[in-house]
């Protein structure tokens, strides 16, 4: 009998290929369920916080060797301002709580930090710490860790916006040259890989203004899983989840055949 491939249909395990085997190169993740983690065991959302950080110790660890080589989490979004004062506190203190422990671990391990986001804002020492965070580990490549802090995808593209039409007016930027690669240069994701993968642990189904530009064709994975319990499990989880779509990019699946659009 003539060999011939299978149809999407048919496939219980992913063809190689688009929407293949392979694992998602950059995941990103809404770490989301810190508040109602803590709620659920009479705690304050502080501590919910302070697990999330331990969480995400375990999925920076864990992620290399799911194949992953960008992670890239969501720490504070330009909307988070609006919480109480105390709980903007806490959260303004993770950073330090997670690089306190864990940068040293970092460097060694041949990890590169990156922050996005929003600079201005930021108290001195929230910037020093981000800041030193990137320089220690700036000559690094195994694998690289975005934190989104003070992120809005909105404000990002905005800023964008904003820093491509100073360079029009004065005359460093010709209008016509802006395309999407231009413009994704000026983002403070500029140089990273478009999202594989975005996931949204804690049940809730929405970006909250996470990556909006990056996730054009970024395949969305939602889990029950409060992120202070998220495990390599989880994240092998969402990884197979991601392997069993079919991933087209605007493109149309005829049968067997890929055919670009
Ligand atoms: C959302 O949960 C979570 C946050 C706003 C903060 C997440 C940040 C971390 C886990 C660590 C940050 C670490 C670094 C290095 C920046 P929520 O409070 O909205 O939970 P809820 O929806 O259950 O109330």
């Amino acid at each position: 009998m003539a060999a011939r491939s299978r149809t999407s249909r048919e496939r219980s395990e992913p063809a190689p290929g688009p929407g293949g085997p392979q694992a998602p190169l950059h995941v990103a993740i809404v770490m989301d369920g810190n508040g109602r983690w803590a709620q659920k065991r009479g705690l304050p959302r502080t501590l919910g916080h302070r697990a999330g950080v331990e969480a995400l110790k375990r999925t920076v660890a864990a992620a290399p060797g799911l194949g992953v080589r960008w992670l890239t989490v969501f720490g504070f979004s330009t909307e988070n301002w609006s919480r109480p004062a105390a709980e903007v506190s806490e959260l303004m203190a993770l950073p330090k709580r997670y690089f306190d422990a864990d940068l040293k671990r970092l460097e060694r391990e041949g990890v590169r930090v990156r922050a996005l986001g929003r600079r201005q804002g930021l108290a001195p020492d929230v910037v020093a710490l981000l800041d030193e965070a990137e320089r220690r580990t700036a000559g690094n490549d195994r694998f690289f860790l975005q934190v989104a802090f003070n992120y809005g995808g909105q404000a990002d593209i905005a800023d964008a916006a904003r820093r491509l039409a100073e360079a029009a007016a004065e005359g460093r930027l010709d209008p016509a040259s802006i395309d999407e690669k231009v413009f994704a240069g000026g983002l403070s994701t500029a140089g990273l890989p478009p999202a594989d993968l975005i996931v949204r642990p804690s049940g809730e189904q929405r970006l909250s203004n996470f990556l909006l530009w990056e996730a054009a064709y970024a395949e969305l994975v939602f889990q029950d899983v409060l992120w202070p319990d998220y495990d390599e499990a989880s994240l092998a989880a969402a990884i197979a989840a991601f392997r069993a779509r079919d991933r087209r990019f605007g493109g149309a699946v005829s049968d067997d055949v890929l055919v670009a659009g």
